[in-house]
């Protein structure tokens, strides 16, 4: 287990300043990649249907459940989950990640906890704006329809599901292997049977969209999508907020600079609505410690509005995963 990037931590509250950079435009969201449909009738683009679904689900994914079991986490993941000060509930930790790019060698992020069940991760400039240039330079000429995955259909078009358009970052890319191996490192020893998977880039445009889904696949018992980052290279853009619908929206109103809190913003939509800013990320968990999936990370791409809005998927898979008995 080599971390050799932990090079030091250094606190802020709140007290002073802006946590969070401002919005840049307009926009509201980002989104997915993945896998599997869910085989519920939501519709992104119509608020109403969420709301259908929240009355038939009273539960509330606040539970306070330190992970501990699996994986093993960073040193800035802990220090973020076990803050000194209980008292706190929002810590920024800055963190210095190592580089294969001379130029980055010193980039530095901030990390915030939004919720610890499901284990979510608020991201303050985990991609530069070099980063974001280059991703955005090198994805031009490689963009396609966005697919869905399905394990009984496999890979498809599906403008019910998901409209944008994806391009896959080649590994070899100086700058993709930098962001590859500081993704691998935030999130501390997973097992070697863990890997980060190739970065994807994908492309909203006005009405594009990801329908709600999870990351992971629920039909297969061996090998999944354990974590996901959710970053935004573009949020030049009105709507297009990354919402997962079972979410408590936070009570302290300092979140939101990052999520939406106005009705406005809010677009008649239930849960927690992260901004797209560019250069964040928002990291979760996929799975309970035990394996079994978690429902609050059920999300969509809401609707872009107007504009346009560039995601950057970084997801690791995890091919020890297996699927929880009583599930087979
Ligand atoms: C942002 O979007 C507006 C209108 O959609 C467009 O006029 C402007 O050029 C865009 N800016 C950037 C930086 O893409
Ligand atoms: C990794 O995968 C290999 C092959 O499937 C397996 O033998 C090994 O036990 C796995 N390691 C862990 C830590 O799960
Ligand atoms: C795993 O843990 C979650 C949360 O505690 C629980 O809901 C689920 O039933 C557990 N799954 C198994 C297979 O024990």
């Amino acid at each position: 287990m080599q971390f050799k990037f932990v090079l030091s931590f250094f606190l802020a509250t709140f007290a002073s300043a802006a946590v969070i950079a401002p919005l840049p435009d307009g926009c509201t969201s980002g989104d997915p990649n993945v896998v599997r449909r869910v085989p519920v009738p939501l519709d992104a683009r119509n608020p109403t249907s969420v709301s259908t679904l929240l009355e038939n689900t009273a539960k509330v994914f606040d539970e306070r459940q330190l992970l501990t079991e699996r994986p093993r986490y960073s040193a800035p993941l802990l220090e973020a989950l076990f803050p000194r000060s209980p008292s706190i509930d929002l810590i920024i930790r800055k963190h210095i990640s190592g580089s294969h790019v001379p130029s980055q060698k010193n980039h530095q992020y901030e990390v915030q906890i939004f919720s610890r069940d499901p284990l979510i991760i608020y991201i303050q400039n985990f991609v530069s704006s070099e980063e974001v240039a280059h991703l955005l330079k090198v994805s031009e000429d490689k963009y396609e329809p966005s697919k869905v995955y399905s394990s009984f259909d496999g890979n498809r078009v599906d403008d019910q599901m998901r409209v944008s358009e994806s391009a896959w970052m080649d590994r070899k890319d100086p700058v993709v292997r930098s962001i590859t191996r500081r993704a691998r490192e935030f999130q501390g020893w997973r097992g070697r049977n863990s890997t980060v998977e190739p970065l994807l880039v994908q492309r909203y445009q006005a009405n594009g969209f990801y329908n709600y889904h999870f990351d992971w696949d629920e039909a297969t018992t061996r090998g999944n999508r354990v974590t996901t980052f959710m970053s935004y290279l573009v949020a030049n853009c009105t709507g297009g907020g990354t919402n997962f619908p079972f979410l408590p929206q936070p009570s302290d109103d300092r979140w939101c600079d990052v999520i939406e809190c106005d009705e406005e913003g809010r677009d008649g939509y239930q849960g927690v609505i992260f901004k797209p800013i560019v250069g964040s990320a928002i990291f979760w968990e996929n799975f309970h410690p035990n394996g079994t999936g978690h429902k609050g990370v059920y999300h969509a791409g809401l609707p872009v509005r107007s504009g346009m809005k560039v995601g950057l998927n970084i997801w690791t898979w995890d091919s020890a995963w297996i699927k929880p008995e009583e599930l087979e």
